[in-house]
């Protein structure tokens, strides 16, 4: 039984006090039998995990760099991200490939380093609506997924959660149905079976894409779905919450 995983990405939204009261909210809400993590901006990741201290709600960063340290302004390494007290971090947000141009090769070398420092890595695939409407899901997907298996091997999917987030569907409003998702969600999990069926049967595969609390306990309920990330629900604490219920 994989049990179920919720991250809130929160992307670039906020401040410091809307971070320490949603973490709080969150952390008060104790909700049992779920991982949940809060990925805040960064500059917000200290009262978030100031909030989550002690708690068994997680902080992650929403990218990281797949350099140690070094000559690389803006940027911000695995190594910061532990020593701020983040347990996890989002590598290949379909944002992160689309406006940063970021490569299937630097997502996995990001996955690594995570890796190397502890991190969970969530590791994010999914297709544009130009490539589902082109017949190229799972081709894309694939070779999302791939690179990852390539560069880091099939044991590390013992540690990383991969989330499918169609790119259609992020913050569009337009949810793919359970139905489609899962169809996806097996296709990834069969992926992994093909170079080890334990740890495919183990890995966690969460759906991302305009979750909202209406729509999460259906999409939860499907075989190979484990969880969500969520955007857009996770700014406000009542959905946020409601949807980690729905994955309990
Ligand atoms: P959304 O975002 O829930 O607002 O669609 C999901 C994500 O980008 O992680």
């Amino acid at each position: 039984m994989r049990r179920k995983w919720v991250g809130g990405n929160w992307k670039m939204h906020g401040s410091r006090a809307l971070a320490s009261s949603l973490a709080g909210a969150v952390v008060d809400a104790d909700i049992a039998d779920v991982d949940i993590v809060l990925f805040p901006p960064f500059p917000y990741l200290r009262e978030a995990c100031a909030a989550c201290a002690g708690s068994r709600v997680a902080v992650g960063g929403q990218d990281l760099s797949e350099h140690e340290s070094g000559a690389f302004t803006g940027e911000v390494s695995a190594a910061m991200l532990r020593d701020v007290g983040c347990g996890a971090v989002l590598a290949g947000h379909s944002e992160r490939r689309r406006y940063h141009h970021e490569a299937d090769a630097q997502v996995a070398a990001k996955v690594a380093c995570a890796m190397d420092h502890a991190l969970l890595p969530v590791l994010c695939v999914g297709e544009s609506l130009e490539e589902r409407e082109a017949g190229r899901t799972a081709e894309v997907v694939s070779r999302q997924l791939g690179a990852v298996v390539e560069r880091c091997g099939i044991a590390a999917f013992e540690r990383i959660v991969v989330a499918y987030e169609p790119v259609w569907a992020i913050g569009t409003g337009r949810t793919a149905s359970p139905g489609q998702a899962q169809e996806v969600h097996a296709l990834l999990r069969s992926q992994l079976a093909r170079d080890d069926a334990r740890i495919a049967g183990s890995t966690r595969i969460v759906y991302g894409g305009s979750v909202k609390p209406g729509n999460a306990a259906d999409l939860f309920a499907q075989t190979d779905i484990d969880g969500g990330l969520i955007g857009g629900a996770a700014l406000q604490a009542t959905d946020f919450l409601a949807i980690c219920a729905a994955a309990r």
